[in-house]
């Protein structure tokens, strides 16, 4: 079975200092082969000034980081601070393999035991189908200079008995 057939091979741990190199370039790597079909190059230019390895790491470590792995490959990341959740994303070329939706409810799992209820989100343009998959709906857009449009969305977190 190939790796784009299966996530099998995926774990999911939380967040280490090394781990920001390879977070950076997977944010890049995204920002240059998808969110560009969706934003103006000045966003692109500032997204990509903005998610480089140090600041990834300040922000990462004031935040629950959870980075996934095939492997020795860091292949995604996801991070929550407070109830919001930042920065997910997955290597292009791992995408759809279920690995954003792993990352996803492990983060969902964190905040359900930190006794969370409502979860919300800036979805850029491009993941607002992902977040609606995983259970969040729109509750608003928003526009930024810097980090352009966004759709506001949110999950009720339910509680298992
Ligand atoms: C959004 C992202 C994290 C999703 O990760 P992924 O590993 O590709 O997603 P998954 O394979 O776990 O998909 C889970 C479900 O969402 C759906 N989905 C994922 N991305 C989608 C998209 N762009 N459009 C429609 N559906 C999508 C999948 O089809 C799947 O649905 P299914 O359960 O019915 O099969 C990833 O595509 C990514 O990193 N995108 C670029 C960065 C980005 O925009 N991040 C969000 C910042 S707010």
């Amino acid at each position: 079975m190939t790796k784009r057939e299966s996530v099998s091979s995926v774990e999911i741990r939380p967040y280490k200092s090394a781990d920001r190199f390879a977070i950076s370039e997977i944010i890049q790597n995204c920002l240059f082969e998808i969110h560009r079909h969706h934003y103006p190059k000045h966003v692109i230019d500032f997204m990509a000034g903005h998610f480089l390895p140090d600041q990834i790491d300040f922000y990462a470590k004031r935040n629950v980081c959870l980075v996934a792995v095939d492997e020795n490959d860091i292949v995604g990341t996801i991070s929550l601070g407070d109830n919001v959740i930042y920065t997910t994303f997955v290597e292009p070329k791992y995408q759809g393999r279920k690995i954003g939706f792993l990352l996803l409810s492990s983060i969902e799992e964190l905040a359900r035991l930190a006794g969370i209820k409502v979860l919300k989100t800036r979805s850029s343009l491009n993941a607002e189908m992902f977040y609606a998959k995983c259970g969040f709906v729109k509750t608003g857009e928003d526009e930024d200079i810097e980090f352009g449009r966004t759709v506001l969305m949110e999950k009720v977190i339910l509680y298992k008995p």
